[in-house]
């Protein structure tokens, strides 16, 4: 068994995701204590935002044609897709910010896009591999309320982790989290208690259910 992680956040030791992917891990590593985990901050250590494009322009050359640019962002590319490739199981800890995407994760996606496995028409390498995506929003963007519709994060992601790459995904997903931050949000201290501790409740239950279905996948 072994585990990839994928953390996000910019805010450090304050990060809502990374709390709820400890959960999962924790629960995660119950049932493999020896088992390896290779992680990834791209919120401490971001990936250059260069590498993308330099890594795309190689498709439209021949390999002694490519530059030093360029073939060093084929190596990243190839990297951070081996990486995903070798686990069994992963933890994607994602936030919403600026109603979308983090910049750092999209330009990971994209990275890993350009490696020939991992393309959208590509050999799908993680095919049925379990794995948990943890999203967090200051707001709350459900059903009836005025920014329904407004997290642009969570459908790409699900289309990238589920459709594109056809992980067996699990999601949760915890809002309200600026309540105690802003004050013009004290309003909703009680729903945020309450959201924040079911969230934490479902993490350590995914923490579980990976372990499990990753058994399954490898059996
Ligand atoms: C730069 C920035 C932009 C943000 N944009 C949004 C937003 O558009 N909508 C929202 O609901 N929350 C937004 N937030 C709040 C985050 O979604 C919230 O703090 C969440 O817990 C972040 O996850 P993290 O703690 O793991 O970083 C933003 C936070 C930051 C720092």
């Amino acid at each position: 068994m072994s585990l990839f992680r994928l953390d996000i956040s910019i805010l450090g030791t304050r990060s809502s995701t990374s709390a709820l992917a400890d959960l999962v891990e924790q629960e995660w590593r119950a049932t493999a204590p020896d088992a390896p985990v290779v992680r990834r901050h791209l919120g401490e250590a971001p990936l250059p935002a260069t590498a993308w494009a330099a890594a795309v322009a190689t498709q439209f050359a021949p390999p002694d044609r490519h530059t030093p640019e360029q073939r060093d962002a084929l190596v990243l590319a190839a990297s951070l897709a081996d990486e995903v490739i070798a686990a069994d199981a992963m933890i994607f800890a994602a936030p919403l910010y600026n109603f979308g995407v983090s910049q750092h994760l999209k330009t990971w996606v994209d990275l890993v896009l350009t490696d020939p496995r991992m393309a959208p028409g590509g050999e799908k390498p993680l095919t049925g591999k379990p794995a948990v995506l943890l999203t967090a929003r200051g707001g709350a963007y459900g059903p009836g309320t005025p920014r329904d519709g407004w997290d642009h994060a969570i459908g790409w992601m699900r289309r990238i982790f589920s459709d594109v790459w056809k992980l067996e995904l699990a999601v949760m997903e915890r809002e309200l989290t600026l309540v105690g931050i802003d004050p013009a949000m004290d309003r909703f201290t009680e729903l945020a208690s309450r959201t924040r501790i079911a969230a934490e409740e479902q993490a350590r239950a995914a923490g579980r259910n990976l372990a499990l279905r990753e058994g399954a996948f490898l059996s």
